[in-house]
């Protein structure tokens, strides 16, 4: 029999993966189980909401993305790998089970090259690598400038036919794989009309916004990190999308202003924060935002996500389904879609 270590041997010591000694299946209603009972505890949700969880197209291999730290020891020895979690250690990683193959087959030049780049008065650095849909893999991490990329190396993913390009300095989904299923969920749940605004709130480079442009009659991004909105409008650009709108800053500054516009408009907004979640002010627009008949909120943190449906829920929006989305295989983490309606 096929055991852990075999797969892979960080097994245990790296911290990444939780579920690899058990089948993904069982994985998928394990994570499913704890999602509920994570619910049920705070939220009155009935049972009837509950989706399964969607499994990943890939289930290993599927990091787009690894980030890695490079240290320089007493004894001048340089290591390279992942920092384990909640202490100082530093686990040498030569290759990861859930890395694309391209970034694992890179590990030994990255080491090589970041080992020859690191200043003499370094001792540590964190890098960043990632991989495109066409194989090619670039890192940064070392020095103030080098996560800039040019527009002609931009990594891009297809979605719905149409690419979404980001950088090595700007958020991205980790796992490709299952982008096309979810973004063909949530077209199939939002009740499109001919004049909808989609509000794409927590943007980054306009992933949701892009892919289901053609479905809006506007589209309004809201994005904070400069780097994002800089990708964001050249996806805008090259895909000649004059109804989409990027604003940088905050949606707690802009939503306000941007909610007041669409009114008398069908409208319907996706929220994918960070792990922290909604800023409370935030939560407070979204629950006197009267136009806004639907909602979803993406998150990759349930214990966010039920702490700010619990202010959502109170007294303006009702969860209509609960969609979880396995994207990252094999690990403790979990996201999930919840699709909202006003009560
Ligand atoms: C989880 S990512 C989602 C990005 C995008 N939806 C995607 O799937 O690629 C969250 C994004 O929110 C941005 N962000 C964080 N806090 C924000 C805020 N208060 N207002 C606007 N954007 C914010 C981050 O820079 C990041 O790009």
């Amino acid at each position: 029999m096929t055991q852990e270590k075999d797969l892979c041997p960080l097994f245990g010591t790296c911290g990444g993966c939780q579920y690899l000694d058990i089948p993904y299946e069982r994985e998928l209603v394990l994570k499913g189980e704890n999602l509920k009972s994570l619910f049920k505890e705070a939220l009155p949700t009935g049972e009837e909401v509950f989706e399964p969880v969607e499994p990943s197209p890939e289930a290993l291999h599927y990091r787009s993305r690894l980030d890695l730290t490079l240290r320089k020891r007493n004894n001048g020895e340089r290591q390279m790998g992942f920092m384990v979690p909640g202490t100082q250690r530093l686990q040498e990683v030569s290759a990861c089970l859930l890395a694309r193959r391209e970034i694992n087959d890179f590990l030994p030049a990255l080491k090589e090259q970041a080992v020859a780049k690191l200043p003499d008065n370094y001792r540590v650095a964190n890098l960043v690598v990632r991989v495109g849909e066409e194989g090619k893999v670039f890192w940064g991490g070392i020095g103030r400038r080098s996560l800039r990329m040019e527009e002609e190396d931009y990594f891009w993913v297809k979605v719905r036919g149409r690419k979404i390009f980001y950088s090595l300095d700007t958020f991205f989904q980790a796992n490709h794989s299952i982008l096309e299923k979810i973004v063909s969920r949530i077209d199939a749940l939002v009740p499109w009309k001919k004049k909808t605004v989609f509000l794409d709130l927590y943007s980054g480079v306009g992933l949701f916004g892009i892919a289901l442009a053609d479905r809006a009659g506007e589209v309004v991004m809201i994005e904070e990190s400069t780097d994002s909105v800089k990708l964001a409008a050249y996806n805008v650009r090259h895909h000649h999308l004059e109804h989409v709108r990027i604003l940088e800053g905050k949606v707690e500054t802009h939503l306000p202003e941007v909610l007041k516009e669409a009114a008398g408009k069908p409208c319907v907004g996706l929220i994918d924060p960070p792990r922290g979640g909604l800023a409370a002010s935030a939560v407070e627009t979204l629950v006197n935002a009267g136009d806004l008949k639907s909602l979803f909120y993406l998150s990759c943190s349930p214990e966010s996500l039920v702490r700010d449906l619990k202010g959502l829920t109170q007294t303006a929006w009702r969860v209509q389904k609960v969609l979880p989305f396995d994207f990252f295989p094999r690990t403790q983490h979990l996201e999930t879609l919840v699709w909202l309606v006003r009560t």
